[in-house]
Parts: C-alpha cells; structure tokens; sequence
C-alpha cells in the first residue's frame, strides 16, 4: 500500500534487543508475520507513529530502510498516524488514551522510550514498546505479538503510573491502527436472538463509523467485536487486500473506524469508554484486553484460513482435538422432564450412535423449582421432584445405557424468584433506589465481587466434585445487563464506572480456576445464541453455541458468516425440529461444524433413524477435515441461490464439498454451470462420492469416475442441486 515512497536511512540499525534512545535518532520498529508487516517509526520529536501496513517490506528489520505511505502534510504527520494516540495536546482527533492525571490535569503526551522484542519460539515473538509522557509519571507499553505463520497479529497495551495519587482513565483503547488506501470498505455484522451476524458492507466515508456494544454480560447480542476491512476495493474469496479483526474482550466494545482529512484510516478498538471511567492507583497496571487481526492480500478466504489455523493452534480450548456428538434434550422437552423420560432419551441417543447426552436447563431449585424461565435461577440443587435421586444416578444410568452425560448451567444468573436472590440481594447487579428491569426474567450477579466468583465457581466445582465422570458443560448467559450497579464496589470505595470492566475480569478470574482445576472438560459457550463469543472466552471453551436459530435455511447463513472469524471445530451446530426442511438437508447443514442433536428421537422414521445414524458414521469419518483442514468458500449464498463449500485436509488426499439450495423456488435443476473446486492438488486424481443419501434415493452423479485435482479446480463438478436434490455432500478421495 504504497503511495509517496521516501527513503531514510537510520541513525542507529533497530534489530531486536532492548534500546534507550537519544531524541533526534530515528529508531524503526517492524512487526512482521511470515507475509505482512507493522512498520513503526520515530519522527523529529521523538514521537511514534505508523509507517507502514500491508505487505511485509523487503529488508525492512535488517537494513530498516522505511516507506512512508500515507497522505499528509509533513506538519501534521505524527497527528494521525499515532499507535496510541493521547488526548489534550496536539492531537485532536479520536484518542486512543484520555486520562485525568492525579492533579486534575487532562493532558498526555507520549514519547517512544525503548523497545524490545522476545523470541518466544520459532513462530512467536513479542514486541513491546514503552512510551512515557516527559511531563508526568505515566507510560504505556504497545504489545505487539506475532504468529508468523499464522500471519496473526495479537496486540494489547499496558498502562501504569507512578503519580502521588489515582489517575482517571476515560479512555483505554487495545489498539489504534492507521491505513492508507483509495477506499475502504467495511463488513461487519448485526443481529439479535435467533439472527446473528447479518452482514452488513459499508463504503466508509469521512467522519467516524462505530461499532459498539453496551449491553455488559450478552455482549454481542446486537452486534459482534468482528470486522473485515477491504483496502482499495471489496475483496472477494481470493482477491483483494483485507483485514480481519476482533476484539476478544466478553464485554462492552467500542471500534471506531475515523477516516481523516487525508483520506487515510484511523481504526480504535477496545473496551467501551461507556460509563467505564478507570481509576488507575499508582504502580497498579492496566491490561487492555487483546485485538487480533491477520491480513491478506489475497482475499478474504486467505486472511480466514489464517484465522482458523492461529485459533486452532493457539486460542480455543483444546482446537487441534476432538470434539463429541451430543443429543441435547432442550427441543425434546423443554422443562419437562423427570428421570423416566431421561433415561429413556439416554438410549434413544445411544440408538442414535452420539457420544455424550446433554441435560438442558430446568434440573434444579426447589423452593422455587425450574419449570419455566421465572424462578430458581441461582439454586443449583437438583430439583427433587424431577430428578428425587440427583445427577449422580443419571449418571449412573447414562454410563449403563454406553453414553456420556453433560449438563447447563448458567451461573452468572439469577432469577428474582430464587433462594439465592432472597438471601443474597447484594450479590445482584441492580439499582437499590429503583426498580428492577429484567431480560428474560433475570438479572446478572455481581461478578466484580470475590464472594460471587466464589459462588459461580462453586456450581461447577461441586458439579464435578460430586460428578467426577460430567463429561461436558453447556454456560448459558441469557440477560444483558441493565442498572448497572454494584452493591460491593459502593462498600469498598470504588466507583461504579468499574463495573463493567471488573465483571468481565471477575468472570475470567471464575474460568481461570475452573480450567486450572478441571483442564479438559469439554464446555460451550452459549448466550441464549450467539450473544458472547470472543477469543478470550474461547480461551477457555471448546466450542460455542451460534444460534438458537437451527432452520438450515437460515442457518447456512449465519454459518457462513461466523465461519470467516472462527474455524468449524468450534461451530456447535444441531439438528432440530424448527424447521419444515427434510432431516437430510438439516444434517447435512450441522455436519459443516461440530454436529449434534435435538430432536424427539423416538418419533424419527423408520428411515429417518437409519439416515441419521449413517450419517453420524460419516460424520466420525469426514469430521477430521470439517474439523482441522482447509475452509474453501466457493458460492456465497448472499449472491447467488446456493451455498458451496469445500474443506480439504492438509496433504489434499481428502475434502468434503457442501451444497446447499437456498430457496425453495425451484423444482427442478438450478446450477447449470459446475462449481470449480479449490484446496486440491492439481496433479492429484480423486473419486468423488455422494455421501448422506437418503435411505431410497441415489445419487444423480456417476460415482466411478476418477477426476485429476486440476480438471475439477478448473473445470469443476456439478453437484446437481433441485429441489428434489437440495442439499449435496461430496466426499472426494485420492485415487492412487
Ligand atoms: C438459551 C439457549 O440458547 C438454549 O439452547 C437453551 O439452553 C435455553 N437457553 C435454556 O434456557
């Protein structure tokens, strides 16, 4: 992204050891992946700003020679293209960071002191950068760490002062980026229960396009921290500069893209400043949460495929493992149940051929019992009347019917009809001079308070301690979060403006003891849907619920958006009766991720049962593609009636190819024209199968054919979708 190249020759040579700087000595700062590269550089005044972004600039480290790329003045350079941008001195656009200092002053000035960048391991380094303010005590530290392989850029920032007392923070941004191109177009995403991540693509025009979230605990309801951003023109699946990013941070956030004077582009991400003013004490340091971003040059699929791979390695729970098929019982039978009818569903998934059942909500309270969403949230004693010999027996009954047995919760609740809320109001988050506002009948607890995390801590210690054999957990978190008000951040002195920031932290405190003392369990991130997912949470998760919306038409949709940020693996996707579409086509959809069940088993056909059973022995066959191989997105079901997509492993000898018909306009063939493949090796030959019929169809294509990896990447296959024939899976092996 080149636009004035201007060379300059250092003072010093920055390569990567620890430096302290005299002022006047330029000092380079590359942050390169395995593609890419972050040039940061000092100006006269000793200021940092950002010089370059995009692709990775030969000799750049070695013999830091720097283009500068972006358009303006050389008076205002420094203004705008800030990596933190501080507020009340020369810079007057959107900051990074704005504090009051301890003596009421609002001014920051930040100035590069040092920097130093660690080798962590062949694939990972650490840059960090200390800034101060010459005037008052106080520096920030740009973390920068690198993924090279990955091409993922994870960045966060320090801040921290030795100033006589607290310094106020009504701004605290994780990253501040700076890019030059003749455009910028932007996707992101919004929804709400039951329609996550609709997309939305805006060319960005002058002034500031924000995207925000103040809801607190189901952050994401209305919209995700999540984001691609095209330079020049849209990118497609393989063309075109673009950037994804996402903010893992499981609270409010803000994203500011401000496009300035010049036409260069300013993005700030971080926590929402939102009624989140921080008092900082001295020598106490703030983290911001992490930004994490890869780029491409090549299209959007490239930059996901980055994703995925980074995710997989280095952030969700267990990502290069396996994952288990589930019959959850929600859909079947909503809150009632009783041990009978358990039971029974226990055979019917082992009937089925899934591994593990999953009990949904309304197994506990007594006092005010579980059998509708208006009580006992918060009293995590098995119900008596439904379930009078506890977990422990259905436990004892899965294992015996061969099955694993999982459970929900969602601790962080409480319903105003509970015990809990009775004997422990001021646990609650809820204004005491006013009245209570609930969402879904229920309001947060007060995460910010060590007593809580206890509590939360505590459902699921005693969960295992009582059941060491649990085999996985569902964590729902169904409310936002209104009259955001702490009863213990009034008793301890500290201010409200905390809440939002110190819930967040709280829960990660309650995650981190969890996983510390049960490592593997495999849990899912649920928030009555897709409300919460980010990839500080899946630190801790293994998968995440996306939707409640399980209609496959839909849900082809909303799986495909999710499918650019987060890799299949993670995709909890079931099968369930909201639908009028045909089972097959409903399996066929879940399959795209990690498939499970919610369905009234016993009421399945004949054929319908022997379907679904095959197709779970397909899925323990496919699934190693679906869950660690290669995402191809070949036809975008935004633009054309059909979805295609294709998964292949990583030596190309196996790839699973998905077509969906997206409308039911057509009885007959729609896709003329074949659909060429992607992710195979070209001087390969594969056999290509239908898999997943329905019990007494057969496949419209010729199953003895061989194809060379080039004839169908070129010239491609058609899968022949109709109506009749509305959804297709291809299995493509290598012929030897
Ligand atoms: C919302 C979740 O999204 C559903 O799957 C289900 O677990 C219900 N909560 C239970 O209350």
């Amino acid at each position: 992204m080149f636009k004035k190249p201007q060379l300059f020759i250092l003072l010093i040579v920055a390569t990567c050891s620890n430096y302290l700087v005299q002022a006047q000595q330029m000092v380079t700062i590359p942050i390169e992946t395995a593609k890419n590269s972050l040039v940061l550089q000092t100006d006269k005044d000793n200021r940092l700003g950002i010089v370059h972004f995009g692709k990775k600039l030969i000799k750049t480290a070695d013999n830091a020679i720097i283009a500068q790329e972006f358009r303006y003045n050389d008076s205002n350079a420094g203004i705008y293209n800030s990596p933190y941008t501080p507020s009340g001195t020369w810079s007057l656009v959107e900051p990074a960071i704005q504090i009051t200092h301890a003596d009421g002053n609002n001014s920051l000035e930040l100035k590069y002191v040092s920097h130093q960048t660690v080798k962590i391991d062949d694939n990972v380094t650490q840059t960090n950068i200390l800034l101060k303010d010459p005037a008052y005590p106080v520096e920030v530290t740009l973390c920068y760490k690198v993924y090279a392989k990955e091409n993922v850029i994870e960045q966060w920032s320090l801040i921290k002062h030795q100033e006589k007392k607290n310094i106020l923070m009504q701004k605290y941004a994780s990253a501040n980026m700076y890019f030059s191109a003749d455009n910028y177009v932007l996707h992101h995403y919004h929804g709400g229960w039951g329609e996550e991540m609709k997309p939305e693509e805006t060319l960005l025009t002058a002034g500031i396009k924000t995207l925000d979230s103040k809801l607190g605990t189901r952050a994401n309801l209305f919209q995700p921290p999540t984001f691609m951003l095209s330079f020049d023109r849209q990118a497609t699946e393989d063309e075109g500069k673009v950037m994804l990013g996402t903010l893992a941070w499981s609270g409010n956030f803000k994203i500011d893209f401000e496009m300035d004077s010049y036409h260069n582009l300013r993005v700030l991400a971080g926590i929402n400043p939102h009624a989140s003013e921080y008092s900082l004490a001295p020598n106490q340091e703030f983290k911001t949460p992490s930004f994490i971003s890869t780029f491409s040059e090549n299209g959007k699929g490239e930059a996901s495929r980055n994703m995925h791979n980074w995710a997989r390695k280095y952030r969700i729970l267990d990502g290069e493992g396996s994952r288990l098929t589930l019959l959850n019982n929600w859909e079947a039978t909503y809150f009632d149940f009783d041990e009978q009818k358990l039971t029974g569903l226990f055979k019917d998934g082992k009937k089925l051929g899934v591994d593990l059942f999953l009990l949904d909500d309304g197994w506990f309270a007594n006092k005010y019992p579980r059998n509708g969403d208006v009580a006992g949230l918060g009293d995590w004693q098995e119900n008596r009347k439904k379930l009078p010999n506890g977990i422990g027996y259905l436990m004892k009954e899965a294992t015996k019917a061969g099955i694993k047995f999982g459970i929900w919760v969602e601790p962080e609740m409480v319903n105003p009809k509970s015990e809990l809320y009775e004997q422990h109001k001021d646990w609650v988050i809820r204004e005491p001079e006013r009245p209570e506002h609930y969402f879904r009948n229920q309001l947060p607890l007060d995460l910010s308070n060590p007593e809580v995390q206890d509590f939360v801590f505590g459902v699921l210690d005693n969960l295992f301690t009582k059941n060491p054999d649990l085999a996985f957990i569902k964590w729902d978190c169904n409310a936002v979060t209104y009259n955001a008000h702490s009863m213990y951040l009034l008793k301890q002195g500290l201010p409200q403006t905390h809440l939002y920031v110190e819930y967040v932290k709280g829960l990660y405190k309650v995650l981190e003891r969890i996983r510390a003392k049960f490592p593997k369990v495999p849990m899912m991130l649920c928030s009555g849907g897709g409300g919460r997912v980010d990839y500080e949470a899946l630190k801790y998760f293994t998968e995440f619920w996306l939707s409640d919306n399980t209609d496959p038409l839909e849900r082809v949709f909303i799986q495909w958006e999710n499918s650019y940020f987060y890799p299949a693996i993670a995709h909890c996707n079931h099968i369930t009766d909201w639908s009028k579409v045909g089972l097959k086509y409903r399996t066929d959809v879940a399959m795209m991720g990690k498939m499970g069940y919610d369905i009234v088993v016993s009421q399945l056909t004949e054929k319908e049962l022997k379907f679904s059973q095959k197709a779970l022995e397909n899925y323990k066959r496919i699934n190693p593609v679906i869950w660690k191989g290669d995402l191809y997105r070949l036809q975008n079901p935004w633009d054309k009636p059909f979805a295609s997509l294709v998964f292949s492993n990583e030596n190309q000898d196996h790839a699973v190819m998905f077509n969906y018909l997206t409308t039911n306009r057509f009885d007959t063939g729609y896709n003329p024209t074949p659909i060429k493949l992607k992710g195979l090796s070209p001087n390969k030959k594969y056999s290509v199968k239908e898999i997943n019929l329905f019990p007494g169809t057969t496949s419209s294509l010729k199953s003895d054919l061989v194809y060379s990896g080039d004839y169908l990447m070129n010239i491609g296959i058609n899968p022949e979708l109709s109506g009749r024939r509305s959804s297709v899976i291809l299995e493509l092996n290598e012929v030897k």
